[in-house]
C-alpha cells in the first residue's frame, strides 16, 4: 500500500455511528466545512468556488484545535480568506462554529491531513501558513509521525506563493530542535527564529493559541520560527 493511502481518512459519510459532530459537519455546517470527499473538489478553485477575485488572499492554518486563532484570524482580516485543516471532527465544529458566531463569512474548514496538502491546493495557491502547536509525537517510535518532515515542506513551498510566510511555534523542545535544520536546508528562507517566542521581537505580533496557553501557565517556553518563500 502507497504512503498515501495509509494516510487516507476513513470516509465521513460510512461512519456507522455518527457523533453530534460528524453529524454537523455533515448537515448543519455542510456550507463552512467539508469533509474528506467534498473539499476535494475546491482544489484549485477555492477562490471561484468562495464567490471572491482571485486576487483575494487565501491562507491556510493547519491543526486549527478548537479554534480560538481560526476564528480571531478571520474576524480581524475579512479582506483575506482563511481555510483551515483539521483531522479531529470535535476541534473541527468548534473551529467553524467560533468563526461564524463571530460573523466570518470568509472562513472554511475541512476535515483532511495536512501531510497530504498536494490533494487540496495547487501551485502558488496559498497565501500565509500557520501551524500552531503541531502534535509533538514525542515517543521516538512515533517521531516520524511529525508534521515537518523534507517532503512535507518541499510540497508546502510549492503551493505557496512567491514571498509569502508559514509561522511555526511549538511548545516541544524536542520538537524545535529537530524542525529548525530541516527548515533551514529547505527551500524555505528562515526569517528568524526563537527559543523563547514571548521574550522575543515576535511576541508583539503573537496570537496565544489554546495550547500555548496551557504551557505558557506552567513557565515553560514556546519555541517559534519563521519562514518566507523567497
Ligand atoms: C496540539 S493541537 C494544537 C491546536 C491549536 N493549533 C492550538 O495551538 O491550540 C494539534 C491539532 O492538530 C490536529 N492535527 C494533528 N495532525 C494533523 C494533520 N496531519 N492534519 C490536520 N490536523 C492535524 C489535531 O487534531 C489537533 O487538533
Amino acid at each position: 500500500m502507497s504512503r498515501g493511502a495509509q494516510l487516507q481518512l476513513s470516509k465521513t459519510r460510512d461512519l456507522p455511528f455518527p457523533n453530534e459532530y460528524v453529524k454537523a459537519l455533515l448537515g448543519e455546517f455542510s456550507e463552512w466545512a467539508f469533509d474528506e470527499e467534498r473539499v476535494l473538489a475546491h482544489k484549485g478553485a477555492w477562490r471561484k468556488q468562495f464567490g471572491v477575485s482571485e486576487q483575494t488572499p487565501m491562507d491556510l492554518e493547519i491543526g486549527t484545535g478548537n479554534g480560538y486563532h481560526f476564528a480571531w484570524r478571520a474576524e480581524n482580516h475579512p479582506e483575506r480568506m482563511l481555510v483551515g485543516l483539521e483531522l479531529k471532527y470535535k476541534p473541527l465544529i468548534q473551529s467553524i462554529r467560533r468563526a461564524l458566531r463571530a460573523g466570518c463569512k470568509n472562513a472554511r474548514m475541512a476535515r483532511y491531513n495536512a501531510v497530504l496538502l498536494n490533494d487540496l491546493f495547487v501551485e502558488n495557491e496559498l497565501n500565509t501558513v500557520f501551524i500552531h502547536h503541531p502534535d509533538p509525537w514525542l515517543k521516538q517510535s512515533q517521531n516520524k509521525h511529525r508534521l515537518i518532515q523534507d517532503k512535507f515542506l518541499t510540497d508546502l513551498f510549492y503551493l505557496q506563493k512567491p514571498a509569502m510566510e508559514v509561522e511555526f511555534k511549538t511548545d516541544s523542545e524536542e520538537y524545535f530542535e529537530e524542525a529548525l535544520p530541516k527548515f533551514k536546508k529547505s527551500p524555505y528562507k528562515v526569517l528568524g527564529w526563537t527559543r523563547d517566542l514571548h521574550n522575543s521581537e515576535f511576541a508583539e505580533r503573537n496570537f496565544v493559541t489554546q495550547f500555548e496557553n496551557i504551557f505558557l501557565r506552567k513557565g515553560q517556553p514556546i519555541y517559534y520560527a519563521l519562514l518566507a518563500k523567497i
